[in-house]
């Protein structure tokens, strides 16, 4: 099948799947605690698109041009037997990177078996490595030196390169950011800075909250010597930088005050099927519905070039239109970074 362009002249090459809506955190700015207590309704097991589905679903991506697939969650370590999918996954032809992002809180005994899988490389979300603000963050009583621990095995193991994903809040975690460059600027991990955005509709989100990545620049020159080095490929979410000093690759990812929407080859499936073709957008597709419905792969591969034909966003190019309505997203633990 042909690679199809969007309205936009954007392709499709990295598919994004949420496995899970749950999560062991419950971050103040993703799952905040007083909205997703002990009594919110996940959803029920046979919502969730099996690992079959799933397989079909990236399968047909493949085929329009994806080579790249990021499992993201929820939390995605805690979606069962989620090396099972991953080993499905990297059997697909084109399917050449397979990525996970997770909070690492269960990472450090599955490493083996994720490896074994053919997990290609991690990213982990790490906000402070000071326990308080790390307890304060991820709204659980966790300790910060279970993750850094994961982190390390990871290396050992053969992760190299490590996103670390810190989203920096003001007034929050801003000394986590000088924190976290010293303990990885040795590690070959790469550290990025996230301006808090407005995903979802239940965080509280406002623009006052944010420091933007010119403001977190400037916080680190006053320590370290940096530059700017350029990207590794077109349509880079992260903007990467350098510690002169240490060769310590770090970054930062700007969809509040610098948008990247003109060159964003990103689709979204969420933990039920939705095909989605932006991180703030209302609604999605019912992929799952059709499939569970019977629909030959034929069918599918054109339902999903369709879609990709249609798409137009840019939310991040025009946030302040959208932000005075109401808007209603989807929230981001239901489809992933
Ligand atoms: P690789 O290049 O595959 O390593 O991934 P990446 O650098 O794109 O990083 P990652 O997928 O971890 O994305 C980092 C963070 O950037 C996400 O967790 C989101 O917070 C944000 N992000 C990623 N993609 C988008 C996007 O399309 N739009 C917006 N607004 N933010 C995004
Ligand atoms: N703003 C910025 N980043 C966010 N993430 C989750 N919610 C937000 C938000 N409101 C990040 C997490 C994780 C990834 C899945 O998305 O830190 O790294
Ligand atoms: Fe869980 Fe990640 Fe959301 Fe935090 S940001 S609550 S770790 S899904
Ligand atoms: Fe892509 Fe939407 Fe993010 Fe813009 S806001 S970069 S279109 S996901």
């Amino acid at each position: 099948m042909n690679n199809p362009l969007d309205k936009l002249n954007r392709p499709v090459k990295d598919l994004r799947i949420s496995v899970t809506d749950r999560c062991n955190f419950r971050c103040t700015y993703c799952m905040p605690k007083e909205v997703y207590g002990e009594s919110f309704k996940f959803l029920p097991k046979d919502e969730l698109l099996d690992f079959d589905e799933i397989y079909r679903i990236a399968n047909t991506f493949a085929k329009l041009g994806v080579n790249k697939i990021r499992l993201t969650g929820g939390e995605p370590l805690v979606r069962r037997n989620i090396e099972e999918l991953i080993a499905k996954l990297s059997k697909i032809n084109g399917i050449d990177d397979i990525a996970m992002t997770t909070n690492a809180y269960l990472l450090e005994p599955k490493l083996d078996s994720l490896i074994d899988a053919g997990l290609n490389r991690l990213t982990v979300s790490l906000d402070s490595i000071d326990n308080e603000t790390f307890k304060k963050m991820s709204g659980q009583n966790v300790e910060v030196s279970k993750v850094l621990s994961a982190i390390d095995q990871a290396n050992k193991k053969g992760f190299e390169s490590i996103k670390i994903n810190c989203v920096v809040q003001k007034n929050v975690n801003e000394h986590s950011i000088i924190d976290l460059l010293d303990y990885f600027r040795d590690s070959g991990n790469i550290v990025r800075f996230i301006e808090y955005m407005d995903v979802g509709n239940l965080n509280g989100w406002e623009l006052k909250d944010v420091l933007s990545i010119e403001e977190i620049l400037k916080l680190i020159e006053i320590k370290y010597k940096v530059e700017k080095i350029p990207p590794n490929y077109e349509g880079e979410v992260a903007k990467r930088f350098n510690l002169v000093d240490y060769s310590a690759e770090f970054g930062f990812i700007s969809s509040v005050s610098q948008p990247f929407c003109s060159t964003c080859t990103r689709a979204r499936i969420t933990m039920d099927g939705k095909l989605v073709t932006c991180l703030f957008a209302n609604s999605g597709f019912d992929l799952r519905s059709i499939i569970r419905q019977g629909c030959t792969d034929e069918k599918l591969d054109e339902v999903i070039k369709g879609v990709w034909l249609k798409r137009k966003d840019k939310y991040s190019e025009i946030r302040h239109e959208l932000t005075k309505s109401n808007y209603k997203k989807i929230e981001m633990f239901q489809l992933g970074g």
